[in-house]
Parts: structure tokens; sequence; C-alpha cells
């Protein structure tokens, strides 16, 4: 606006030949000075809008920083914690009570004992707390009340490294680095050297898909474990707990994705993992909980049935409900399709 007025007034007072304000006629190069000297005068403002909204947004980044740094850590180590010694296996829930927003309480009077070597199946309706469950015992979150202890020690009454070191996790979603397949495996033990990582590899059996990678231990993998397959990242993650030797361990188990040949290496390579050490498996398949020492049935935050698989269906509660409706599919080969005695169990021999 500023250079249409100049040149507005500017053109009207040179074309009428006289002055607009008493002195002299104004000449072409006057017109032309003057609105050089009005640009001059405006970039400077310009400039000082533009750092207004650069110094705004970083105001604004400054905020979301301290926001998110004066979030309080809601698991303080325990001043007095002290190392975790060598974990034999004895995991114990007492009346535990947990929730993530106040109010709002995910579990309720949580009690079990799980004895050394023992396997322990959690089934349950999606949202029902099987995962906030398994997630106290190597401390992700703090109880409410009650108390997780593992060989007699409270979790918070040791220190998190000592303790989550010696528990061995899989989760459905596994994480991997962008190395080579040697370094991700040894992640589960720093420390530990080419042959203990291959030799972990071979126990659960990773090691045929492995060997015919393009570079075989050293192939380079992408970002979170890109060029992989579902199944053969978690066969990965196996591996890497194999490597840690834990005492206590926690599977979430693969839903669906993988394949059949896949889905039984994996299975395999899960049944070599467990034996003898106490395990907590958040199962989704049958062959799974047939082979735990207990089942619970979790349901609204509570374990609502316990039991092996074989009491669990006699009951004919919630897990009987939920065998029927989901895990029954996976025996339809074996079992009669239209038996009318659902509880009647065919004699399972081994895979
Ligand atoms: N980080 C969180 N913050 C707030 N609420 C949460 C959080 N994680 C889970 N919840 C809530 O707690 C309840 C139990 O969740 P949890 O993940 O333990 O269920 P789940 O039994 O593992 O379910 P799924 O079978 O789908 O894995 C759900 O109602 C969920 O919405
Ligand atoms: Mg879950």
């Amino acid at each position: 606006m500023g250079l249409a007025i100049v040149v507005l007034v500017g053109g009207i007072s040179l074309l009428r030949g006289h002055p607009l304000l008493g002195g002299s006629a104004i000449s072409l190069g006057l017109i032309f000075t003057f609105v050089q000297y009005s640009q001059r005068f405006n970039q400077p403002i310009q400039q000082i809008a533009v750092l207004w909204t650069n110094i705004q947004s970083a105001i604004a980044g400054g905020e979301r920083i301290f926001g998110l740094l004066d979030i309080p850590t809601t698991l303080e180590e325990n001043p007095n914690a002290v190392e975790m010694p060598p974990i034999e296996g004895h995991v114990v829930f007492e009346e535990v009570e947990m929730s993530y927003n106040p109010g709002e309480p995910v579990l309720q009077g949580i009690e079990f004992e799980a004895k050394p070597g023992q396997m322990i199946a959690i089934v349950g309706p999606t949202g029902a707390g099987k995962t906030t469950m398994i997630n106290l015992i190597p401390r992700f979150y703090d109880a409410d009340s009650g108390s997780v202890r593992i060989d007699g020690h409270d979790v918070r009454d040791v220190s998190l490294p000592s303790l989550r070191r010696q528990i061995g996790i899989v989760l459905q979603d596994t994480f991997l680095f962008s190395d080579t397949v040697m370094n991700n495996i040894r992640y589960g033990k720093l420390d530990a050297t080419d042959e203990e990582v291959i030799a972990a590899a071979k126990m659960v059996a990773a090691d045929s898909f492995i060997e015919r990678l393009p570079d075989g231990y050293e192939t380079l993998l992408g970002e979170r474990g890109s060029g992989l397959s579902q199944g053969q990242r978690q066969l990965i993650a196996i591996a890497r707990v194999a490597l840690m030797n834990p005492r206590v361990l926690i599977l979430d188990e693969a839903t669906s994705s993988v394949d059949t040949r896949t889905e039984r290496i994996i299975q395999a390579a899960f049944e070599k993992l467990l034996a003898g050490r106490t395990s907590f498996v958040i199962a989704h398949r049958l062959s799974t909980i047939r082979n735990a020492d207990q089942v619970f049935m979790v349901k609204a935050g509570q374990i609502a049935e316990r039991g092996t698989h074989d009491e669990l269906l006699e009951q004919q509660g919630a897990y009987y409900d939920l065998y029927m409706s989901q895990f029954r599919r996976q025996e339809e080969p074996a079992a009669a399709p239209n038996g009318n005695r659902p509880i009647a169990e065919p004699a399972q021999s081994g895979d």
C-alpha cells in the first residue's frame, strides 16, 4: 500500500507539473528514490515480524521440552535398594491393586504364587489387565497397594538394573536395532562371544533362517528390524532371551501373522526356552495353555478362575466360554467336528 500511495501521489504530482504541497514540481528520479527509501524502511519491519514468529515457535517448543522434563518419575529407585541376588524364580503377588489413573483400578486383589520352574498361562478378554499384570514383575509400573515379591524380595526394594537383568521378556512387538543380526542377539548379554550368540540361536532353531540371510549373522538389519518377517523378528528376540538365560521369563505370544511352519518353529523355541524357568505367558495358543502348570483367567482386573486347563474346563465357567469361542477352533482337526461332548479331551500326543 505504501508503494502504491507513493507511486500514485508521485505520479499525479509529476504529470500535473506543479507541486502538491507548496514546493516545486518533483522529478521522476525523486519518486524512484522515495520508493527505494520506503522499501528500506519496510525491510527491517518485515524481518522483525519473521523474527517474532520464530521466537513464538521457540517459546512453544521450550514449553513442551520443560513440560516433559517436569513430568514426575513414577518409579523412584529406593535409596536403600539392594542388588537382587541371583533369582531362583519364586514369584508371589499379594493383594495387588493397580491403576493407571487414580480412582480407576485396572487390577484388584491379584493374589498368586508361582513356584520356581512353573509355567503360568494368562488368558482373558482384551483389556482385562493381562499386560498390566506382567508389567509389574520387571517393575515397569508399581502396584498401588499390595506387593510383588521375587524370592521373597519386594521388587521395590531391589535396584532396577539388577532386577531387569534377570528377567527375560519377549513381547508381541519385538524391538530390533538397526545393526547386525549378531549384535541384535548379543543385546541379551553384552559380553557374549560370537560362539555364545550362535549357540543361543541354534538352541531356539533360529540359525537356519539366519544362515540363509545374505550375510548370515553379519546381515545389517534396517530400522526396527525391517527386512525381516514378524516371525523372524520374534525368533531373534527369543534367541536374545535364550542368550540372556534368565530364571524368570515373560512372553506375550503373537496372535497371528506368522505362517504355520514359522509358528511351529517359534512354538518349539518357546518350549525349549521355558523348560525349567518360571514363566508367565499371555497365551493365545491352546498348546501353551495345556502345558501350563496354572492357568489364570483374568477378567475385569481380577483372576476370575484359576487351575489347570482341564480343571477350568470342568468348572464350565468363563474359561469354558472362552475356550468354546476361541481355542476350540485350534484343535478342530484333532477333535470330532460335531462332537457333542466338548469337555471330553482327545489324548494330546506331542506334536
Ligand atoms: N498406559 C496406560 N494408561 C492408562 N490406561 C491403560 C494403560 N495401559 C492399559 N490401560 C488400561 O488398562 C486396562 C488393562 O489393559 P491391559 O493392557 O493390561 O489389557 P490386556 O488384558 O493386556 O489386553 P490385550 O489382550 O488387548 O493385550 C485397559 O482398560 C486399558 O485401557
Ligand atoms: Mg496386552
